[in-house]
C-alpha cells in the first residue's frame, strides 16, 4: 500500500500567495503534495521565490501577477488556471488590502477599494472557480475576527471580512450539489508584513499577546495548517463554517 500525501496531485490557487499567509499556504499544501498556483499584486521577487521552494519540494509552481481587484485580470488568473491544468481542486481567497480609518473619516473611495479587493475578489473567483472544479473542490475565505468585533480603524475591513463570511454560508449551499465545499477561517492577529499598516502596531501586539489564552500572537503557518485542514478529504462534512483560529483571543 502506498502512502499518499493528503493533497496529492491537487491543484490550488491561492490569492496573495507571495508573502505572509498566503506563501505559508502554498508551501503547506506543496508539502502536503499539491501543486500551486501562486498569484501577487507587485512584489515579483518574493512570488518567484515561493515558487521556487515549490518546486524544490517536487510539485509545479505557476507564477501569476495579477491584482483580484481588477475584474478582467482576475478572469485572467483562472484562465491561466485552466490552460495549466485543465482543472482546480482548491481556490483560497487570501489577498487582501484596505484603509485603516475610523468610520467617521473613511471615504468611499476608500470603501470602493476594500470592498472590491476583499469582498468582491471572493465572489467573482469563487464563481469562477465552481466551472473549474470538476472533481469537486473546496473554496476557503481568509477572514478576521475584525468581522464581529470593534478594531479601531479596522471599519472597512471589517465590513468587507463581514461579507466574505455571509457569502460562504451562500455558496456552501449552492456548490454542494458539484460536490464543493466552502468554509472560512477567521485569524486573530498574525505576524506578517500587514501588520505595520497598523497605527501603534508594537502597542497593539502587545496588548494581544496579553490577552491571548495561548501567550503569543499567531504565526501564518498556524492559520495555513488551518486552511491545509479544511482542505482535506478529513473534512468532507464541513461546510458553510467560520473557524476561529486566534489561540483562544475571542474567548475572553
Ligand atoms: N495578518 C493578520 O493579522 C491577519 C489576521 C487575520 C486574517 N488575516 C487575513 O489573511 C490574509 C492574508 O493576510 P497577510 O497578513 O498574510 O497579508 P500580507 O502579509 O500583507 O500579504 C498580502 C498578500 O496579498 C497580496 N495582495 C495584496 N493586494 C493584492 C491584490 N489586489 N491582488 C493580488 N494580490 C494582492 C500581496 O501581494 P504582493 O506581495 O505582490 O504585494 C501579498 O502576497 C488577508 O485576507 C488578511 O485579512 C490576516
Amino acid at each position: 500500500m502506498t502512502n499518499s500525501l493528503p493533497l496529492e496531485e491537487k491543484v490550488a490557487l491561492i490569492t496573495g500567495s507571495s508573502r505572509g499567509i498566503g506563501r505559508a499556504m502554498a508551501l503547506k499544501f506543496a508539502s502536503w503534495g499539491a501543486h500551486v498556483v501562486i498569484n501577487y499584486q507587485q512584489d515579483e521577487r518574493s512570488a518567484q521565490e515561493v515558487a521556487d521552494q515549490v518546486t524544490a519540494m517536487g510539485r509545479r509552481a505557476i507564477l501569476c501577477k495579477a491584482s483580484v481587484r481588477e475584474v478582467k485580470a482576475l478572469e485572467r488568473l483562472f484562465d491561466e488556471v485552466k490552460a495549466q491544468f485543465g482543472a482546480l481542486d482548491i481556490f483560497v481567497s487570501n489577498a487582501a488590502t484596505g484603509a485603516l480609518q475610523p468610520a467617521v473619516e473613511l471615504s468611499k473611495e476608500a470603501w470602493k477599494l476594500t470592498l472590491e479587493t476583499n469582498a468582491r475578489a471572493f465572489f467573482l473567483g469563487a464563481k469562477l472557480a465552481q466551472p473549474l472544479m470538476t472533481r469537486g473542490g473546496t473554496i476557503v475565505a481568509l477572514s478576521s475576527l475584525g468581522s464581529h468585533r470593534y478594531i479601531p480603524g479596522y471599519t472597512v475591513v471589517g465590513a468587507s471580512k463581514a461579507a466574505l463570511e455571509s457569502l460562504v454560508r451562500s455558496f456552501a449551499v449552492e456548490f454542494a450539489p458539484f460536490g464543493i465545499r466552502v468554509n472560512c477561517v477567521s485569524g486573530g492577529l498574525v505576524d506578517t508584513d500587514a501588520l505595520s499598516h497598523f497605527p501603534a502596531a508594537e502597542q497593539m501586539i502587545k496588548t494581544v499577546k496579553e490577552r491571548t489564552p495561548l501567550g503569543r500572537i499567531g504565526h501564518p503557518e498556524d492559520l495555513a495548517d488551518v486552511v491545509s485542514l479544511l482542505c482535506t478529504d478529513e473534512a468532507r462534512w464541513v461546510t458553510g463554517q467560520v473557524l476561529i483560529a486566534d489561540g483562544g483571543y475571542s474567548l475572553l
